[in-house]
């Protein structure tokens, strides 16, 4: 009989933790995602090492999705995860179903209950894991009834044991809202969570749309791309370096890359530049200011960090002190810079109470 008494693997550093939401769930500030990265250009050996640099300096959730490299990341992550060895219950593991694994079939994709269901499973499968922490619905379904899919997700987690909690990613507030109430009447399960793209130049919906579910249910949100995929690094200030995001995943970034040469891209990249000075009088790189900036925002749970290699990992990681020493005077000349807060509805000089 194995010994049931498991020993303590995980050692926090300096690592803070915020609760998802309004859940008992706690997630590291800072987690680790695989999106084109595990199973896309990270391979094998390289993988593992990768989730032990995080883990060893204190991250403790990690993100994939059925859809990432189709199947491979998740293969990878759960690869790794077995040869790492890790009490199960020391670490957050959240997927996504939605986009399937590259396969054509009508039901193969999509928030049906039958993919959400059987989605579900065959990532268990490739994860080697009877369950996740956390499943999200990687966008939102029009062809489906959201009934159908609360009620499919209530099944994943109360009947069939295969995840904690559930959540959106770039859902409207609309369609979270109408998940949640269909939840409270019909004694359902509601999401929990949402993923959404959050970063210095992506802002509106996430500060905006999303304030009355941070206010009203206390919404959980683990964020994507918080260095806008490197571009809030400064990496390409001066054009498009050989073994980046931009160069390896050229067609998925064409539209991107055609973006940064116009007007409304260099002023970008000129905002980069100023938040460099900015990041500088820290003693800091622009990247740590950039996802510092995001984890000051008490409504992101834990921010998603990509890195391809482990030095990038590390280097994320020193954004960890910085986010306290990010006062409100540095926060209003990051404003300054960015000159992008978004405005939300006219309240003609009626206060939120
Ligand atoms: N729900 C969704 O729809 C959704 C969408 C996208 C992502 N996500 C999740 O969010 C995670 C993070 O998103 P993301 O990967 O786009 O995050 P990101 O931090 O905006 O971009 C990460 C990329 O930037 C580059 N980079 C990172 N750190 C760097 C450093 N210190 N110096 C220089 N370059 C650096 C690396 O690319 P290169 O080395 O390749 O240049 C890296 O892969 C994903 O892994 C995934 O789990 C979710």
């Amino acid at each position: 009989m194995s010994d049931p008494v498991v020993a303590t693997a995980y050692d926090p550093k300096g690592m803070k933790f915020r609760y998802l939401g309004n859940t008992g769930l706690q997630v590291s500030v800072f987690s680790y995602g695989g999106w084109l990265t595990i199973g896309g250009t990270q391979k094998g050996n390289v993988v593992k090492e990768l989730l032990k640099a995080a883990w060893d300096n204190g991250i403790q959730t990690f993100d994939t999705a059925e859809t990432y490299s189709n199947g491979a990341s998740e293969v990878e992550m759960g690869q790794a995860l077995k040869e790492l060895g890790w009490p199960r219950d020391e670490y957050v593991l959240t997927t996504k179903v939605f986009f399937g694994t590259g396969r054509k079939e009508p039901n193969t994709r999509g928030l049906s209950r039958k993919h959400i269901v059987e989605g579900l499973k065959s990532s268990l499968a490739r994860l080697q894991t009877p369950y996740v922490d956390v499943v999200f619905a990687h966008r939102p379904d029009p062809a489906t009834p959201i009934l159908e899919i609360v009620e499919a997700f209530t099944q994943t987690i109360r009947n069939l044991n295969l995840a904690y909690y559930w959540g959106t990613s770039e859902w409207s507030a609309a369609q979270i809202t109408e998940a949640t109430l269909l939840a409270e009447k019909h004694n359902l399960i509601a999401p929990v969570v949402e993923q959404p793209q959050y970063n210095a130049f992506h802002r509106e919906r996430f500060e905006i749309e999303y304030a009355p579910l941070f206010q009203q249910w206390g919404l959980g949100t683990t964020i994507w791309s918080p260095l806008a995929s490197g571009l809030l690094t400064g990496k390409y200030n001066d054009g498009i370096p050989e073994d980046s995001r931009f160069a390896t995943n050229k067609a998925f970034f064409e539209n991107t890359v055609k973006e940064l040469q116009s007007e409304a891209g260099q002023a970008k990249i000129e905002k980069v530049r100023k938040l460099t000075a900015i990041a500088g009088k820290l003693d800091a790189k622009v990247g740590h200011l950039a996802l510092a900036w995001a984890a000051k925002n008490p409504n992101v749970s834990t921010v998603i960090l990509g890195a391809t290699k482990i030095e990038q990992l590390l280097d994320n990681l020193k954004a960890l002190p910085l986010i306290d020493k990010l006062t409100p005077e540095i926060m209003e000349e990051i404003e300054a810079v960015l000159d992008n807060k978004p405005k939300g509805p006219a309240t003609f000089g009626r206060q939120q109470r």
